[in-house]
């Protein structure tokens, strides 16, 4: 077996670090024959939660899980990481301006990029969950000038999970009968996703999601606002935000950047957008759809734009500007 690689969980005593903690743990991420170091990271006072987080892993009793390390320390927290998964952020308390809320996100992803660039091992990798995802992620991978902005990525497979379950239980097949769906952008509710060069298939045959699904109107519409705003649905209806599914999606972006997507196929995740040729604004992370090899990305080039898609893909981009913008003010 191969020496343990050491993952850092941010938010660790959080509702999704409770799914996601145990996921990794028995190996659905890093493999089922690669050891793990575990290590928690929250704020102060919720370290006895943490004790009770640590507790349950050891009573899972978990082969692959040889330490785990809770901490409120930064320089405990980021040392010598293989992974840094940031979950952790400042959740939008009653009556808190968005302002301000953007204002504690950037403190706290500041000084994490300033930790990975001082402690963690210089092949980090590194995937922000906590919202706004896009923007934590530009602003962590800022401070972090030692680590190649390849190593950062922000977390969308939520939303592409999303918008592939809608077209497979609109086509009536299982979710894995559908591929390559795109999402553009930010995670947040101007995120584009796109189905135009998505393949489902239906007995064995392969279509286009637009011949399969034979409804433009739907494909236009309350699919778009139903994968937009599916998070806002599930806090409804739950009282609370999504964790299970959005564990699940973290478990499956990790995965790919390991072990790499599958031949043909893509994935969407937000990355730095420099470079690309979809004409998209460079200094920003914004989602597109990529491919996987060697724990390197590429976004697949070439995709066909319509003039429909270009707009919303440009509206996302607005988004993240001005986020960015008002981000980038707090810093000077
Ligand atoms: P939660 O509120 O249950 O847990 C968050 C945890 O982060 C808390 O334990 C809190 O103490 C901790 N935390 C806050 N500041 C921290 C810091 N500076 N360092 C370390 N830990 C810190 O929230 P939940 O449900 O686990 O969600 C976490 C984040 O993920 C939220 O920002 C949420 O909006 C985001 N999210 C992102 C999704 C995506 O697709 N990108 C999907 C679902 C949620």
């Amino acid at each position: 077996q191969s020496e343990p690689i050491r993952v850092l969980v941010t938010g660790a005593a959080g509702q999704i670090a409770y799914t996601l903690l145990y996921r990794i743990a028995k190996g659905d991420v890093f493999g089922k024959d690669q050891p793990i170091i575990l290590i928690l990271l929250d704020i102060p006072p919720m370290l006895p939660v943490l004790d009770g987080v640590v507790m349950e892993l050891q009573d899972c009793a978990l082969p692959l899980l040889r330490e785990i390390i809770p901490t409120d320390k930064i320089e405990v927290g980021f040392k010598d990481i293989d992974a840094a998964i940031l979950v952790g952020s400042m959740p939008r308390k009653e009556g808190m301006e968005k302002k301000d809320l953007l204002k504690a996100n950037v403190a706290i992803f500041k000084t994490q990029g300033a930790a990975l660039d001082k402690y963690a091992k210089k092949t980090v990798q590194v995937v922000v969950v906590g919202n706004p995802a896009n923007t934590n992620c530009l602003i962590a991978l800022k401070f972090a000038p030692s680590i190649p902005k390849e190593n950062f990525s922000c977390l969308t497979r939520l939303d592409h999970n999303r918008a592939c379950s809608q077209v497979a239980m609109h086509c009536g097949v299982s979710s894995d009968k559908v591929k390559n769906v795109i999402i553009w952008g930010n995670h947040y509710s101007t995120q584009y996703p796109d189905v135009h060069h998505a393949i489902v298939n239906t007995h064995g045959c392969e279509l286009g999601a637009y011949k399969a699904v034979k409804n433009d109107a739907w494909l236009h519409g309350d699919f778009i606002l139903t994968v937009q705003q599916r998070g806002a649905a599930v806090i409804k209806a739950r009282k609370l935000s999504s964790a299970m599914s959005a564990a699940n999606a973290v478990c499956d972006h990790i995965k790919d950047i390991w072990f790499g997507t599958k031949e043909g196929e893509f994935i969407s995740m937000g990355v730095y957008a420099a470079g690309n040729s979809y004409g998209i604004p460079e200094d920003l992370i914004y989602s597109f759809p990529v491919q996987i090899k060697n724990k390197r990305w590429k976004v697949v080039d070439g995709m066909s734009t319509n003039d429909f898609s270009r707009a919303k893909m440009n509206a996302t981009a607005a988004e993240l500007m001005e986020e960015r913008d008002a981000a980038l003010d707090f810093l000077t």
